[in-house]
């Protein structure tokens, strides 16, 4: 059921709700999730059916407009967005000012945010037009962007986009390419990562989209109000978890621990350690992301030929999980983090990217939750309550009568 905070300007009440467990901070027409169904729809359609068909950029469309486009309107869209990959030369030096240990989250958040010093034109949050460039600009430089994070930490020269190729290969090219070789994508790897991408899209109000909102009903411009979503999927607890996956199936391979007593730590919360990639706000059945990139990690790994040990070992702690009361009574299952990571491992990225490319993958939803915001005649600067706990009114004191 849905009901209205009443103003209680008068008696000073508030609600207190810690996480936002139960306050919708706004509508919103984009995405449909049935938690207790684990059913996710972007704009009325099953996010089955866009991973099978679908495109990440005409799914960027969707997002954005509402609608699928007609052939027309894609083939406009796709290529306002493919011709704008280049960078300017000077994020070069930018980039080249990081330590070459730098989180390539952290180098991408730096990198958006120092979009809007490129772009001082376009920052007025009510143009409509100067804000759908700057979005083609974010679909399309954060993917160089991101290449450009992984290629400092390794040392690598830097490659320039080559716009003959669509959105997906030209990140790859950037990312895994040699200047002296021609390199091509393989087609499995492209679709593959298309297909992740379309999943991660969107996700309406999750945290960093609520950060993305909150810094935007400000009136803060698109690029500083992503920079703000891209720090919050940053942490561990939202698309930070994707590595930390990782990291754990890492951990328990190489300290030789049988993953059922891997699981009893976890449900004797021992070191507060969690089964991460399990476990989801609002989804208290199987994510139906999680179904797909299963199925995805089957077919990339078999198709590229590569033997995972991990893909295996993640299928052991599910399989424990769901037959355990510990996980079954709290509802938890696999999120769509789970066996990502497996197949970005596979596509040749370290642990490190795996969260930018979530970021890469989320670009279209925040961009669509920020001009709903925008656009909303309801919107007021975000700006949540508090209940006081601190000291009652009391007297400075000097600096001699302190104890
Ligand atoms: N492993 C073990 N126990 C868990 C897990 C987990 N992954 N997740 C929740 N629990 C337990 C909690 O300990 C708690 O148990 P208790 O009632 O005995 O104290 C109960 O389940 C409820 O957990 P909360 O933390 O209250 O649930 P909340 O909705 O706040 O947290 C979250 C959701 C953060 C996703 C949590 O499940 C988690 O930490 N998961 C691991 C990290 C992860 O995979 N994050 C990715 C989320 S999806 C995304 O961002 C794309």
């Amino acid at each position: 059921g849905i009901s209205i905070a009443p103003l209680r300007k008068e008696t000073g009440d508030v609600t207190y709700d810690p996480g936002f467990m139960n306050t919708a901070n706004t509508k919103s027409s984009i995405t449909y999730i049935d938690g207790d169904e684990g059913i996710l729809r972007y704009r009325g359609y099953p996010i089955e059916q866009l991973a099978e068909h679908s495109s990440y950029l005409e799914v960027a469309y969707l997002l954005a407009n509402g609608e699928l486009p007609t052939q027309g309107q894609l083939d406009n869209f796709v290529s306002s967005v493919e011709r704008r990959t280049l960078l300017d030369e000077r994020f070069k030096s930018l980039f080249d000012g990081f330590p070459r240990d730098a989180h390539p989250m952290a180098v991408m958040q730096a990198g958006v945010s120092a979009l809007s010093t490129f772009y001082q034109d376009s920052l007025d949050p009510f143009d409509e037009d100067q804000v759908r460039l700057s979005s083609y600009r974010l679909l399309a430089k954060v993917p160089t962007m991101a290449a450009y994070a992984y290629r400092v930490s390794k040392g690598h020269a830097l490659l320039y986009p080559d716009n003959r190729l669509s959105l997906i290969e030209n990140f790859l090219r950037l990312t895994f390419g040699f200047p002296v070789e021609e390199y091509i994508a393989d087609p499995v790897v492209v679709r593959a990562l298309e297909q992740l991408l379309i999943l991660h899209a969107d996700h309406e109000q999750n945290c960093s989209a609520s950060a993305v909102r909150l810094v935007g009903s400000a009136q803060a411009n698109l690029f500083t109000s992503i920079s703000a979503g891209i720090g919050a999927l940053s942490g561990p607890a939202h698309g930070g978890a994707n590595a930390a996956v990782m990291e754990m199936l890492d951990e328990i391979n190489e300290r030789g621990m049988d993953p059922r007593d891997f699981m009893e730590r976890v449900k004797n919360k021992e070191d507060g350690i969690r089964l991460m990639g399990f476990g989801h706000r609002v989804y208290k059945n199987y994510d139906p992301r999680a179904k797909i990139v299963k199925k995805i990690a089957d077919d990339v790994l078999e198709r590229l030929g590569i033997q995972d040990e991990r893909l295996d070992l993640a299928m052991k702690l599910e399989e424990i999980a769901l037959n355990d009361d510990y996980f079954v009574e709290r509802k938890l299952y696999p999120n769509v983090d789970f066996y990502t990571g497996i197949i970005y491992k596979a596509m040749g990225f370290p642990t490190q990217m795996f969260t930018v490319l979530f970021a890469i993958g989320r670009m279209p939803g925040w961009i669509a939750q920020w001009n709903e915001m925008i656009h909303d005649p309801e919107t007021k600067i975000g700006r949540p309550r508090q209940i006081y706990t601190g000291q009652p009114l009391r007297e400075y004191a000097p600096m001699q009568a302190r104890t």
